[in-house]
C-alpha cells in the first residue's frame, strides 16, 4: 500500500494528475512510431482530433528546433492582426512541447482597451482545467489585491508569458519562455497598455530580458520598449502564489499595489 502511495507521489512531483484515458493503451506492445507521425505531430486539436492519441516530438528533437521554432513564432506574430488572429495561431503553434501536456491553450482574457496589463509565469492546474489565466487560488488573491486599490479585474488585460501549463507547474526552461515570448510580445503590442505590472521572477526577468531577483526588481519604475520605439512604464512584484506562503511579504505586496495606483493616477 505504502509502494502504491509513494509511486503516485511520484508520478503527482512530475505532473502526472490523470491516471485514465479514455483509450486503453497497452504498455507491453512494441512502441513503434507510425507512419504518420509527422502528419500526428502536425495535426492541431479539433473537434474530430479530440479523444485520438497524439504523438508528441521528443522534447530532445523540439530543444534541437527550437531556434527555428522561435523564428516561425516571430513570423507568425508578425502577421496577426488582431488578438483573435493572435489566438488562433497561438492554438495551432506546435513548436513548444508544453503544448502537448497541457489540456488547454490559456490565452489572455480581460479587456482588450486596458491601460493596465497584468503578466503572470503559466497557467497552473486550475487555469488548464479552465481555460482562463489567474482563476485559481492565486487568481482569487490577485482579484484582491486589485479591489484593495479600487480596481476592477474587468477593467484589465490578465495574461501568462506561457500560454500551457507546465507539468506540475515547474519553472518553465528557458526554451520554453524562448519560443513563447513572441506571442507575448505581439499581445502586449496589440493592448498597448498604460502600464504592465509583471508577477513573479520568472515574468519579470522573460519580458524585460534581465536575470535579476524580484525583490531587487520590485519597487523600481522600469521600462518595455515597444517595436516602434514607444516605452510601456513597468512595475513587478511578487507573485500571488509566493505571498500565499509567505504572509510576511504581504506588506511589501501592498507597498507594489499602491505604487501601481499612484502611477496610474499621474498618467
Ligand atoms: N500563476 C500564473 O503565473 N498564472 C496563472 O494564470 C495562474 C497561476
Amino acid at each position: 500500500m505504502e509502494d502504491i502511495q509513494n509511486i503516485l507521489s511520484w508520478y503527482m512531483a512530475a505532473g502526472i494528475e490523470t491516471i485514465c484515458g479514455d483509450e486503453p493503451y497497452n504498455a507491453l506492445q512494441k512502441n513503434e512510431t507510425p507512419e504518420n507521425a509527422e502528419q500526428i505531430i502536425n495535426t492541431p486539436k479539433s473537434a474530430e482530433n479530440i479523444g485520438k492519441v497524439t504523438i508528441r516530438p521528443a522534447t530532445t528533437l523540439l530543444a534541437q528546433e527550437n531556434s527555428a521554432a522561435c523564428a516561425n513564432a516571430r513570423e507568425l506574430c508578425a502577421k496577426a492582426q488582431t488578438l483573435e488572429d493572435l489566438k488562433a495561431m497561438m492554438e495551432n503553434f506546435n513548436g513548444c512541447s508544453l503544448r502537448f501536456s497541457a489540456n488547454s491553450t490559456v490565452f489572455g482574457s480581460g479587456n482588450p482597451q486596458a491601460e493596465i496589463m497584468l503578466i503572470g509565469e503559466a497557467p497552473g492546474a486550475d487555469e488548464d482545467r479552465v481555460g482562463e489565466p489567474f482563476v485559481g487560488r492565486s487568481g482569487q488573491l490577485l482579484n484582491k489585491m486589485l479591489a484593495a486599490i479600487s480596481i476592477r479585474r474587468e477593467d484589465c488585460y490578465i495574461t501568462n508569458v506561457l500560454p500551457w501549463r507546465p507539468p506540475g507547474n515547474r519553472t518553465p526552461t528557458d526554451a520554453e519562455t524562448a519560443v513563447c515570448l513572441p506571442f507575448l510580445h505581439r499581445q502586449i503590442e496589440l493592448i498597448k497598455p498604460k502600464i504592465i505590472f509583471l508577477f513573479g521572477a520568472s515574468a519579470a526577468n522573460a519580458v524585460l530580458d534581465k536575470a535579476e531577483n524580484i525583490s531587487d526588481m520590485r519597487g523600481h519604475l522600469m521600462e518595455y520598449t515597444l517595436p516602434d520605439g514607444s516605452i510601456i512604464p513597468t512595475l513587478a512584484g511578487y507573485h500571488p502564489a509566493f505571498l500565499l506562503r509567505s504572509q510576511a511579504q504581504k506588506a511589501k505586496a501592498w507597498s507594489d499595489m499602491m505604487r501601481l495606483q499612484r502611477k496610474l493616477a499621474e498618467m
